[in-house]
């Protein structure tokens, strides 16, 4: 596919830094020697930026640093200089407000570093959930050509001799909790249980959806994005990387070259095959504004109604990753679907999807399913528009109970997170199943960072009546471990003035999934009244990042980019060495 003549090492993005006979290339060659590299270990040869997300506060990553070994053995081998360059660790875990917050920081900072660097050719190292979206965001603003190399989900454990699964099982035990089902030690004890490998969360969630779509947009090796983490497999396609890497520098193969427009609806197709998280809607339609290319939420809309979930993959089904791996992995799922994939698309590998799907063998039919025999027919992500959500929401019919997806009930309003933090659970507020919980200011700007609050809790009081389910709508996001009828990512969000913002308890609001309708029943002239009435909070920063993020952060809709990052056709120039 990308048979493209090799460049001659004058060529090279890095000659210009190591390669002339001037007082910067001296500089710059004095240094490597100051390094410890001799001139023959550089010279001539593609310098390979390995972009390390790790950090001791990354946890799914904990295995990078060897994984960067890794990958430098495979760049040596095919005769490339391998850099290694730490940047920012994206912990869904550990930051605040959440890691989504930073997603653009990590992608600017990737953009800036592979355009001010002798890079070549980039290896992305990604897991964690936003590491994969803002490394490939900065990839392709750079427009250097890269390589995703996917950290692989933690290994599958169990506890008392159930399988558990990281991230949606601590949202089941925590509701058991709640319910006074489960003791304190016994939620000690799955402490030690639930995260028991490195490695990303081994559930369909964000970081397993996005290591896939990295993989089906054509820019990861095949196979790549299921190998578990700790699979001795694992290093070994580190490796393979690494080398990839040195053939893309060689040939000029462009991020660009690889993410077209079908790249994008082949990722879209996946994630519907894969019953993956709704978070993948607000990275892809970032990602694409970044290659101009025009994604709506009306693509993923046509794309759910007509892909059948394949994936029996916990939140929305019943297995793990080891078990999908174990299964024939995204290529025998994709194999599945090939009809609805562009099986010309160019991949990074130098071959085409079609030639990455193998035989497309499956070896557990209920984990990969075959077409005959579905997780759900179509529909596993849907699109909501109506007079609560002009610009759009989201939610996840495929890990709802069923009989929400067609409800009428009075909202209970809750004006922002600490708010709902200290009221949910107080019987006096009387909430039944049919209450509609309704979560304001949790949005892109409003929260700030559109943080995985989506699945609002229910109050203890129901749990301990068996309730499981309740319809909750949100201008925030949803892990991609969490489950339930949650309507997400309104927009526009309650701090810029979105209706969810009018909202008040006991409106009745009503949610048609099947007519893709989220309604609040009151007159256009009670709408009009209440936002007359409204006034925008004041801008919570004045300074420094949170200023940036303030005055540059879209919608949901839009992806929650930067403005002043999406492409807009021009090309940026390549630092001058002066
Ligand atoms: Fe890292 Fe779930 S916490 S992927």
């Amino acid at each position: 596919m990308f048979s493209r003549p090799r460049r001659a090492p004058e060529e090279l993005r890095s000659h210009r830094y190591l390669g002339k006979d001037d007082l910067r290339s001296f500089g710059h060659r004095s240094r490597q020697k100051q390094a410890g590299f001799a001139t023959d270990e550089f010279a001539g040869k593609p310098v390979i930026g390995i972009l390390n997300t790790w950090n001791d506060l990354i946890s799914c990553h904990a295995h990078f640093r060897q994984r960067a070994e890794d990958i430098k053995r495979g760049v040596w081998q095919a005769g490339g200089f391998p850099v290694e360059i730490p940047v920012m660790g994206l912990s869904e875990t550990f930051m605040k407000p959440t890691s989504m917050y930073y997603r653009n920081f990590l992608a600017m900072e990737a953009e800036e570093v592979l355009r001010t660097y002798p890079i070549d050719a980039a290896v992305l190292m990604v897991g964690c959930d936003k590491t994969t979206p803002a490394l490939l965001m900065g990839a392709l603003s750079a427009n250097v050509p890269s390589i995703v190399m996917p950290g692989g989900p933690m290994n599958r454990t169990a506890w008392r001799g159930e399988p558990l699964a990281s991230g949606s099982d601590v949202w089941k035990f925590w509701a058991e909790r709640g319910a006074g089902r489960l003791s304190c030690e016994a939620w000690c004890q799955l402490e030690d249980h639930i995260a028991a490998s490195p490695g990303h969360c081994m559930t369909m969630g964000t970081a397993s959806t996005m290591t896939a779509i990295a993989e089906v947009l054509g820019m990861a090796l095949p196979g790549s994005s299921s190998l578990p983490a700790t699979h001795s497999g694992h290093a070994r396609m580190a490796s393979a990387t690494g080398r990839q890497a040195v053939e893309l520098a060689w040939q000029n193969v462009l991020p660009r070259d690889i993410l077209t427009r079908d790249a994008f609806e082949n990722a879209i197709v996946t994630l519907m095959a894969i019953g993956g998280s709704t978070n993948a809607i607000v990275h892809l339609t970032a990602m694409a504004g970044r290659a101009e290319i025009p994604l709506t939420l009306e693509d993923f809309d046509r794309i759910s109604q007509c892909t059948p979930v394949l994936a029996n993959l916990r939140p929305t089904g019943q297995y793990v990753m080891a078990d999908f791996f174990d299964a024939g992995g995204l290529q025998a799922l994709l194999y599945q679907i090939r009809d609805l994939l562009k099986l010309d698309a160019a991949t990074i590998a130098g071959t085409s999807l079609r030639e990455n799907l193998g035989d497309g063998q499956i070896f557990n039919h209920d984990v990969i399913r075959l077409r005959s025999n579905p997780v759900c027919s179509t529909g596993s992500l849907a699109v909501l528009r109506g007079n609560l959500c002009p610009d759009g929401a989201v939610i996840k019919p495929a890990a709802a109970e069923q009989d929400l997806l067609k409800h009428r009930g009075p909202a209970a309003v809750f004006r922002d997170y600490p708010d709902l933090k200290a009221r949910i659970d107080d019987p006096a507020l009387g909430l039944t199943k049919d209450h509609v919980i309704v979560l304001q200011n949790a949005g892109p700007l409003g929260a700030p960072g559109i943080p995985e609050w989506g699945m609002l809790p229910i109050p203890k009081y129901l749990l301990q009546q068996g309730v499981r389910d309740m319809v909750r709508i949100s201008d925030a996001r949803m892990s991609g471990t969490s489950y339930g009828a949650c309507v997400l990512h309104v927009s526009p969000e309650s701090w810029v003035g979105g209706p969810l913002a009018f909202v008040e308890d006991g409106d009745i609001i009503s949610l048609d999934v099947a007519g893709r309708l989220l309604t609040l029943e009151i007159s256009e002239e009670e709408m009009q009244q209440r936002r007359s009435r409204w006034t925008q909070p004041e801008p919570r920063f004045s300074r420094g990042y949170g200023k940036l993020y303030f005055d540059q952060t879209t919608q949901a809709h839009e992806g929650c980019d930067f403005r002043f990052l999406h492409s807009d056709g021009s090309t940026d120039a390549e630092p001058s060495i002066y």
